[in-house]
């Protein structure tokens, strides 16, 4: 045991991120978002919007990428992440990333690459077959470089991300050798806690692209109609037939929504049972989306009218992030030899 005087009290350094590639929506919210504003209080906490990595294959329609950063940013503030807890920043904006992902890339093999299970399952999601774009290929390394120029011991991720957390180590271990003392500091993942939410239309994803997500400056209007459409149990004919709860889009909203836990408990026997209409119980599910969303809409549609204040955060947070990564960068390139001067 150290004295007390030595021992310091330090929080964990959390760095997590979002590709810019749309308003974010009810998924994040549930998946990462609502942690996130939990870890403000408890760790630091380094947020990247990755736009260097969604441009990795948007490469040849760069607005998607670039109109929607400021769109991610008022999707964070409206969720009260507060840029005075936590350093919100771009990634293109921290040029030190890309220079420790050039000093990455010499300890990794195209062949290691090739067998991260994400990058090999995005390869045939996006048709690449063998014209993979280098830079997408090596977004695993631009992403370790994300991670470790923060120092980050935690990343919230959900669970495609591990591999790249398993490579980010690798990194670790392999440059630490090479510079011949601890330079680079090892992570962990943390999983959400909550089940990912499914998409409207009971598919497993909630997806922009797909069609079936709330986003988070969802109307009033539009938040009824999405409830309304909410699938539920197709065989649930009648109010009085018994129900099936498993695969339920309402019941896998109530899970991440409904406060009274022991009155879902009796609301999922009661729907079993039969006796539980629809309707009754997508009515409760809307008050509560309206309720968690309204304020969220409101404080967007306010600071979307002056976005100058957005980009006074972020310049802020830039500034910040840059000042870390580059002390990382300087041990790295002192312990490389690469300061001549
Ligand atoms: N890959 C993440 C995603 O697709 C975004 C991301 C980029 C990220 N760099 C990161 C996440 C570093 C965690 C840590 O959503």
């Amino acid at each position: 045991m150290q004295p007390a005087s030595h021992s310091k009290i330090s929080r964990p350094i959390v760095l997590t991120g979002d590709r810019p590639t749309g308003p974010l929506h009810l998924g994040h919210f549930v998946g990462s978002l609502r942690s996130r504003l939990t870890l403000q209080e408890t760790a630091e906490q380094f947020i990247l919007l990755a736009d260097l990595q969604a441009l990795t294959d948007n490469a040849g329609n760069p607005s998607k990428v670039t109109s929607n950063v400021m769109e991610v940013a008022l999707d964070y503030l409206a969720t009260g992440l507060d840029p005075e807890k936590s350093t919100i920043f771009v990634q293109s904006q921290v040029p030190e990333l890309a220079e420790l992902s050039v000093l990455l890339m010499n300890i990794v093999t195209v062949s290691r690459l090739e067998r991260n299970p994400t990058i090999k399952a995005e390869i045939s999601l996006r048709g690449f077959d063998r014209d993979i774009p280098l830079g997408f290929l090596a977004y695993p390394v631009s992403q370790a470089a994300d991670i470790t120029a923060f120092k980050a011991t935690v990343v919230p991720v959900g669970d495609d991300q591990i591999p790249m957390i398993e490579q980010t180590n690798e990194l670790v271990r392999r440059m630490n050798a090479i510079c011949g003392h601890q330079v680079l500091v090892e992570c962990a993942a943390q999983l959400s806690a909550v089940p990912r939410l499914p998409g409207i239309d009971g598919r497993a994803k909630m997806s922009k692209s797909l069609g079936n997500a709330i986003p988070l400056g969802a109307s009033p209007d539009e938040i009824s109609k999405a409830v309304r459409k909410m699938y539920t149990d197709p065989n649930h004919l009648t109010v009085d037939t018994p129900g099936q709860v498993e695969g339920n889009v309402v019941f896998a909203f109530l899970d991440a929504f409904e406060p009274d836990r022991h009155a879902l408990e009796e609301l999922r026997a009661h729907y079993r049972r039969g006796g539980l209409g629809d309707s009754l119980l997508k009515r409760r599910l809307e008050e509560h989306l309206q309720s968690v969303i309204s304020p969220i809409r409101e404080r967007r549609s306010l600071m979307a009218r002056d976005r100058s204040v957005v980009t006074e955060m972020l310049r802020m947070g830039n500034e910040r992030a840059r000042s870390r990564a580059a002390a990382t960068l300087d041990e790295v390139k002192v312990a490389l030899g690469l300061s001549y001067f």
